[in-house]
């Protein structure tokens, strides 16, 4: 006789789900979404299909949708006009940009929701960097005084959470003080901790025509700030250092192609862990289920639960209102006691 029968507790769906080790709920999820202007409607991303870019009025309706469905949290990127890009991204700081409108409309209906701001001046600038550029170098200091600004001016506009996805140094520490110094004692950093130069931000970057584009000495890749695909002792050096300047929530991003760095970024942190399932997953999953070789909505479940497993307690997805309609029809034919062998 056999001693050992694992497939015991795969039997029946209520034991697999009695001996489950990781569950997603739909609130932590993190729903990416990009914004731009106009009166109302919407514009579908190409290379990202179910994917749109929001007018507020579409975005307000796409977060009534999102909360009714338990995701609670939003991303906002806004798509700048090129008429207001310039070398000094001085719009980023400005109060009134598309981006601090959307924060208002959306804090003002929605007082309960998680609204992250993206902190970082590629939207802004038309060499498409985090940074300032300055003689074919992108100039860490004095863009990090920036976005200690913009920070401020986002928080103030209604973003509960400020997240600097733009790799400078000492940029946690420096939002931190300008947030204290104006009293936003209680405003979230989730720093994109461990952000890798990646190929998989192409269809974001198309979305929102915010690519480095190669222009009189600029770099045309991000590989002076973001890190080396190859690493990750240094991961955990950076979120080491972003938790010590006072980051609340550390980053890892892309997720499934860097699933290690999630598990030993988690594993060594005590804050919780964010990934951040990028555009070329997302655009991935999509293809592949357009081209009829997997079903979609199946592998982005997996692919959601693979991240936490991994470690992440936070996971930012285009997927994240696919993710919870499957969850709700699964828990409604569960109550239904309908058996799903
Ligand atoms: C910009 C930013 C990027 C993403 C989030 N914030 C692109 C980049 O760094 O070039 C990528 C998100 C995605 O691909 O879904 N600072």
């Amino acid at each position: 006789m056999l001693t050992h029968r694992p497939r015991r507790l795969r039997s029946t769906a209520a034991i697999r789900g009695l001996v489950r080790e990781t569950r997603v709920h739909p609130e932590q999820l993190v729903l990416p979404a990009f914004v731009q202007e106009g009166e109302s409607g919407s514009t579908p991303i190409d290379a990202m299909p179910g994917v749109h870019r929001h007018t507020i009025d579409s975005l307000l309706a796409l977060i009534d949708e999102a909360m009714r469905l338990g995701v609670h949290s939003f991303a906002h990127f806004p798509k700048v006009a090129d008429r207001l890009k310039t070398p000094n991204a001085r719009e980023a700081l400005r109060p009134e940009t598309l981006a601090c409108r959307a924060f208002r409309a959306c804090r003002e209906r929605f007082p309960e929701a998680t609204l992250i701001a993206d902190i970082a001046l590629d939207p802004y600038s038309p060499d498409g960097h985090d940074g300032l550029v300055r003689d074919g170098v992108v100039v860490n200091d004095d863009t990090v005084a920036m976005l200690a600004d913009m920070a401020v001016v986002h928080a103030e506009a209604g973003a509960n959470i400020l997240a600097p996805s733009d790799m400078m140094d000492g940029r946690v520490a420096a939002i931190r003080a300008a947030l204290d110094s104006k009293g936003l004692t209680d405003t979230l950093i989730m720093s994109y901790a461990v952000k890798y130069a990646s190929a998989f931000y192409g269809p974001f970057r198309g979305a929102l025509d915010s690519a480095p584009k190669p222009r009189g000495g600029v770099p045309s890749d991000k590989k002076t700030y973001q890190m080396d695909p190859a690493n990750t002792d240094e991961a955990l050096r950076e979120a080491a250092l972003d938790v010590e300047e006072g980051a609340d929530i550390v980053m890892v991003k892309p997720g499934l192609p860097y699933l290690d760095v999630i598990h030993r970024v988690s594993r060594a942190i005590g804050a919780p862990v964010a990934a951040y399932q990028v555009s070329g997953e997302y655009a991935m999953l999509r293809a592949a289920a357009d081209a009829g070789g997997i079903a979609y909505t199946d592998a982005l479940r997996e692919t959601i639960v693979a991240l936490a497993r991994g470690g992440a307690r936070i996971i930012l997805t285009y997927g994240a209102l696919d993710y919870a309609r499957a969850w709700h029809d699964d828990n409604r034919s569960t109550n239904q006691g309908s058996t799903h062998t």
